[in-house]
């Protein structure tokens, strides 16, 4: 659901990007469809079990039905909401129940937010298949697991591919940071002090000369409470840093506006030669280009924007 909100923003001035993303939030949905299938073969018999209303009769338990309902009760402890709810089909909330909720979906309007974002989802979501992986011994259900996880890694490649041909990706957005703070770390705790190349030698983005802060407070004090903090460690300059963002800005706000078309507009196009075709006619009536067409790689965004 995030990819596919994600690419509704970038159709137009980045259809890449937007093909990128409907590709792989369609792809997702056929995950849904995998998980969902896999819970229905596990759980088969269970809907059956709570529409046999007379098991809660006192003949059925004399006569064998107490044993199973014993067995839905103890499910329903386990999971009430599931039982009493759903009768046995899937719900969509988290292992203990809570409801999916659209605050789960980040699209932030900036591809290279959304791309990194989408590398974190997709980053949990191989470790948590790979959790899941252990709390079965179900070989099938392991097979399963283990397709979805490896698809996260393959998609987790996808988006960071797509982020790298972004340039500038870093800093995320158009404004740049303060030079005085984009390379200073500080030592705020005692005890064992590691340096490793989050705080020592060259900053991986930037290029800058970490700035390691020892003692902290001797710092605030000595700088005015940061505000009079020197640039060093950087060639990036206050003016250096107004000049990008101007031409940062204008790049980014042409690259939209120029993708945008005056006039009036249409989301989707319809080739109107590949409608009211008859059925079982030659004609190719499903507009998606035909293996081998010439004009196949030219009519994938146009297939696309049939959505
Ligand atoms: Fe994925």
């Amino acid at each position: 659901m995030q990819y596919f909100v994600q690419a509704f923003g970038a159709k137009e001035p980045y259809p890449d990007k937007y093909d990128l993303l409907m590709d792989i939030a369609t792809e997702e949905f056929s995950h849904l469809e995998i998980v969902g299938a896999t819970i229905q073969m596990l759980l088969s018999g269970v809907n059956g079990k709570l529409k046999d209303a007379a098991d809660e009769s006192e003949i059925m338990k004399i006569m064998g039905g107490k044993a199973s309902k014993e067995n839905v009760i103890h499910e329903a402890m386990a999971n009430p909401h599931f039982l009493i709810e759903s009768g046995g089909g899937p719900m969509v909330t988290d292992s203990r129940g809570i409801p999916w909720s659209g605050t789960y979906v980040n699209a932030n309007g900036d591809l290279s937010v959304d791309l990194r974002s989408n590398m974190g989802a997709e980053s949990r979501a191989k470790i948590v298949y790979e959790y899941l992986m252990k709390f079965t011994d179900d070989a099938y259900v392991k097979d399963t697991l283990r397709f979805l996880m490896t698809r996260e890694i393959a998609h987790f490649q996808m988006f960071d591919a797509a982020l790298q041909t972004i340039a500038p990706n870093f800093p995320p957005g158009v404004l740049q940071g303060d030079p005085r703070h984009s390379n200073t770390y500080f030592n705020m705790s005692n005890g064992q002090d590691v340096r490793g190349p989050w705080n020592d030698g060259i900053s991986s983005e930037l290029n800058e000369v970490w700035q390691y802060i020892d003692d902290p407070i001797a710092h605030v004090k000595a700088t005015n409470g940061l505000v009079d903090q020197e640039i060093e460690g950087t060639e990036r300059t206050e003016s250096k840093v107004r000049e990008m963002n101007e031409t940062l800005s204008k790049e980014r706000s042409q690259e939209i506006i120029s993708a945008s078309p005056a006039g009036e507009k249409q989301w989707s196009s319809y080739d109107a030669s590949l409608s009211n075709k008859a059925p079982g006619s030659d004609d190719n009536i499903t507009g998606r280009p035909r293996k081998n067409s010439p004009d196949a790689s030219t009519r994938k965004v146009s297939k696309r924007s049939k959505i």
